[in-house]
């Protein structure tokens, strides 16, 4: 047996079998997995039974872990995963999403229902970061019975599609990337201007992706475009976000407890999709790889960026360190 895909469409998302990925995989498998991510951007590994040793483990072929930042004084508590365990508690490399309090109530808070809602608009990891995510690996722990698929976008074919005027147009601009500014546009309790004052990450809109291929980079983080007014550069990004994310270069991939999906984050935006959240439970945990080696400025600048921002946000609120 050997690495199986099935592609979700033509060139873009696939499910892949016929691998033990909690194992330690045979030099063959991992060159066959990275060849694919490559080529699908998106690959769905179902009813893994990994633990979060070997999500971190398995998350390694892909680069650098990232350590992230706790997001406590965010979101005021940290959830409980099916194996009981906070997301400090399993360790640095994880994010937790959904929407599962620290005992493992639903969060019925509004406010925090607003932040939770930004991962609900197009996007791509840690673009607000200068030095970009290349890839995730969510791990599916607790999933509603209806709704609450991720949906991915196509970036490397929603750039090949655009009008050659267009992509002459948008090539050399830039777009700065600020995870607040999402929040504020998904309607959480920050002002224009407090997004507007948050730290900020500049990157290409156009930019030649490791395949060789050229991708679209967007999401709704993107606050403005240098050398643009920021509504014009605003409207420029919406348009493109609703060029880049029509039906057929999008895919929707549904959970199942256990299902992992890993995506390269400079070739794809993705969102989450509404469910019946004051309702049913939803629990998710990622890691976050950089592209190739350690990063040379030290291990850990996401942690750093994000907590510094976290922390500004809190002084702007008036709360107490
Ligand atoms: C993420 C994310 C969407 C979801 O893990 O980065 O945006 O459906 N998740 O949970
Ligand atoms: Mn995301």
């Amino acid at each position: 047996m050997g690495v199986e895909i099935v592609p979700i469409r033509p060139g873009f998302g696939a499910e892949i079998s016929g691998v033990e990925i909690g194992r330690p995989l045979s030099e063959e498998d991992r060159v066959a997995i990275l060849r694919a991510i490559d080529d699908y951007a998106v690959l769905v590994f179902r009813n893994t039974g990994l633990d979060d040793v070997g999500h971190v483990e398995f998350s390694r072929i892909f680069g650098h872990v990232e350590k992230m930042p706790s997001f406590k004084k965010l979101f005021r508590s940290e959830r409980t995963a099916r194996d009981g365990k906070t997301a400090r508690e399993a360790g640095p490399f994880f994010v937790t999403f959904g929407n599962l309090t620290d005992d493992g109530r639903i969060v019925d808070d509004p406010e925090r229902r607003k932040l939770l809602a930004g991962d609900r608009m197009w996007h791509t990891d840690s673009s607000f970061m200068v030095e970009r995510a290349a890839y995730s690996a969510l791990l599916a722990y607790v999933v509603p019975p209806v709704g609450g698929h991720t949906d991915f976008a196509d970036m490397r074919a929603a750039w090949d599609r655009l009008p050659a005027g267009v992509q002459a147009r948008i090539e050399g601009l830039e777009g700065d990337h600020c995870v607040w500014w999402s929040r504020h546009v998904s309607g959480a309790d920050i002002s224009e201007a407090q997004a507007m004052g948050m730290p900020a990450a500049r990157h290409p809109l156009v930019h030649r992706h490791r395949s060789g291929r050229t991708a679209l980079f967007l999401a709704s983080h993107i606050r403005a475009i240098p050398g643009m007014p920021p509504e014009e550069g605003r409207e420029l990004v919406a348009e493109l976000i609703e060029q880049a994310t029509r039906p057929e270069s999008t895919i929707s991939v549904n959970w199942n407890v256990g299902d992992l999906v890993v995506w390269d984050n400079l070739a794809t935006m993705h969102r989450a999709t509404p469910f019946d959240d004051l309702k049913h439970r939803r629990e998710m945990r990622r890691t976050t790889m950089r592209d190739g080696a350690p990063p040379v400025t030290g291990d850990d600048p996401y942690g750093a960026m994000y907590s510094g921002a976290v922390e500004k946000l809190s002084q702007l609120r008036g709360e107490p360190a």
